[in-house]
């Protein structure tokens, strides 16, 4: 299967991958409204990844299902809806209008955002986890798969978490929040001071969650984090991982930046680009 966020809605990738290519198709997050995403840039190579700072860019609920979902229902493969919100109500609008459109096969949460009303993540909070993915259950009899954000000091305590909530499967990892300076202007090279670190360099780290996960719920666990060759997935087997996720591919040996002398000096302070330092997060 696409990660979500790495394959778009699918319409770029007409002319390169038949139809039927996925075992199934996870397009981007869809939230509620339409989003803008964060300011460019928003993704860079750093030496072993990729750092995006996309901002959960999409176009909203009502043109995902008047404009998108009836192009990928047309592959002819089963979609997985990758839906994001800020409260327990707005996943539940979103099971609600698309739970029973042609070609939706079930949901994954994303859950590594703010919940506004609780002032908190929902991914950093076993309690928000249990009951956003409670919430979800009652909705809809569709499969429920709960993405975990690897951003945790105990990635079991949030799997058992939305395990307990009623989740059929869990896929982890979502990215690892990083930084990337420009050693010239000491300022991030992307828009956020932070993004979301894919690619190579999460795959150990991806490949230790899964495992701690699979061994401690008894539910099927789909390995994302830095998946994209079949070697890459030789580990998986072992480490009990269920289906795989392949997202962004290895920086490109022109594209990789030398890892020497690129750090800020020491004291130096970080801001964005625009100047201000910022803590929004700024991945996906
Ligand atoms: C550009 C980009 C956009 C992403 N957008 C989303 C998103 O909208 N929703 C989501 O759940 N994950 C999103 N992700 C995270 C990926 O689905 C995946 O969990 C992560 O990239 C790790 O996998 P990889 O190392 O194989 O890319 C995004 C990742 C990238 C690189």
């Amino acid at each position: 299967m696409p990660a979500s966020g790495t394959f778009g809605y699918g319409e770029e990738f007409e002319p390169f991958l038949p139809p039927g290519t996925f075992s199934a198709i996870v397009p981007k997050s869809i939230s509620v409204e339409r989003r803008q995403g964060n300011p460019p840039p928003r993704a860079v190579e750093t030496p072993s990844g990729l750092l995006n700072s996309i901002g959960l860019q999409n176009p909203g609920l009502d043109d995902f299902c008047q404009t998108h979902l009836p192009r990928l229902a047309s592959y002819r493969s089963p979609i997985l809806v990758n839906i994001v919100g800020r409260t327990v109500e707005e996943y539940c609008q979103l099971i609600e209008r698309l739970d029973g459109l042609d070609g939706v096969a079930g949901f994954e949460l994303n859950i590594s955002c703010p919940n506004v009303t609780e002032g908190l993540r929902f991914g950093l909070d076993p309690d928000a986890t249990c009951q956003l993915v409670s919430a979800a259950r009652e909705k809809t009899r569709l499969p429920l798969m709960a993405k975990l954000t690897p951003n945790v000091t105990d990635i079991v305590e949030q799997a058992v978490a939305a395990r307990e909530g009623g989740a059929d499967s869990i896929s982890l990892v979502n990215t690892l929040r990083g930084m990337a300076i420009d050693w010239r202007t000491r300022r991030s090279r992307i828009g956020t001071a932070t993004g979301g670190l894919s690619g190579p360099a999460i795959r150990p780290i991806a490949m230790r969650m899964v495992w701690e996960v699979a061994t401690a719920v008894d539910v099927p666990v789909c390995a994302i984090g830095g998946t994209f060759s079949s070697t890459s997935v030789s580990g998986r087997p072992w480490c009990r991982s269920g289906p795989t996720c392949t997202g962004s591919p290895p920086v490109s040996p022109t594209g990789s930046r030398p890892c020497g002398n690129t750090s800020p000096a020491r004291g130096s302070s970080v801001s964005t680009t625009s100047g201000v330092p910022s803590n929004r997060p700024g991945n996906g």
